[in-house]
């Protein structure tokens, strides 16, 4: 359910130890941002869930596939894609080995045995060449430092003809959530964060420049939810390419 604004002020004021509005160097000790703490927890995944439906689609995942999910966080979308491929498997990466250890216990606990987790950069790992018949994100890509330099290196692990299905977020603008639940400054759309795959021709730029096909971007617009009844409005975009055959 959707809740009015002031019923969200609310709602989140009564909850100071909510996750994603504890600010860096704050609260319980933690040292890490709002938003990495949420991703390491699993709020992320729990909060963005209407958009999978959306993702896998793109991706069109069959059986055999061997799926790479970048950025994974707790692994939701790493376990819906190993459903999907059936006899084949995904592959989570995420830079943080306590998020990947929930992931792992998330997978065993589901009993998605074809999900695995590799702690480890996305921009600069080794992956092996052309093993991947899909790379898939929902919101892991946004904070590579350079964009080209990972995509090109990510394209070098896609199978020729390797399909991309990536979820980001559009403007802050049209995602008011951000202000709303984290306590840093907005970033702007040409640095590492939240929006920096926010302008669909910077996108193109970079994924064209790392050897991809032009990209499409269809524009989403789901609620979020980061709480029992406190959902918000967000607009993402669905991009997808394919690595030329
Ligand atoms: C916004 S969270 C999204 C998590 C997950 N995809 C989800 O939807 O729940 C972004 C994740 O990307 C990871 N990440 C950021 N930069 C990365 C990199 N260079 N390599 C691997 N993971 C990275 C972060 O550690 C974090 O878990």
């Amino acid at each position: 359910m959707h809740t009015t604004p002031s019923a969200r002020g609310a709602s989140l004021s009564h909850e100071p130890d909510h996750p994603l509005i504890r600010t860096a160097g704050q609260g319980k000790g933690t040292r890490m941002s709002g938003t990495d703490l949420a991703c390491s927890t699993g709020l992320t995944e729990n909060s963005l869930y209407r958009y999978d439906d959306w993702l896998l689609r793109a991706a069109a995942i069959r059986d055999g596939d061997h799926v790479l999910d970048i950025g994974c966080g707790t692994g939701g979308t790493t376990r819906a894609a190993a459903w999907l491929a059936g006899s084949g498997a995904a592959v989570g990466v995420d830079l943080s080995e306590q998020t990947l250890a929930e992931a792992t216990r998330r997978a065993e606990e589901t009993g998605a045995v074809t999900a695995t987790f590799v702690p480890a950069d996305a921009q600069v790992h080794a992956f092996e060449t052309e093993t991947f018949d899909v790379l898939l994100s929902r919101t892991g890509c946004t904070d590579f430092t350079d964009p080209i330099a990972a995509f090109t290196n990510l394209a070098r692990a896609l199978r020729p003809g390797g399909r991309v299905a990536l979820l980001v977020w559009q403007a802050p603008s049209r995602n008011p959530w951000y202000a709303e639940l984290t306590t840093g400054a907005t970033p702007s759309l040409d640095v590492p964060g939240a929006f920096a795959f926010a302008d669909p021709a910077r996108v193109a730029h970079i994924l064209t420049s790392a050897g991809f096909h032009t990209p499409e971007c269809e524009s989403l617009q789901e609620l979020i939810q980061v709480g029992p009844g406190v959902d918000y409005r967000s607009a993402a975009w669905l991009v997808t390419t394919r690595k030329p055959a």
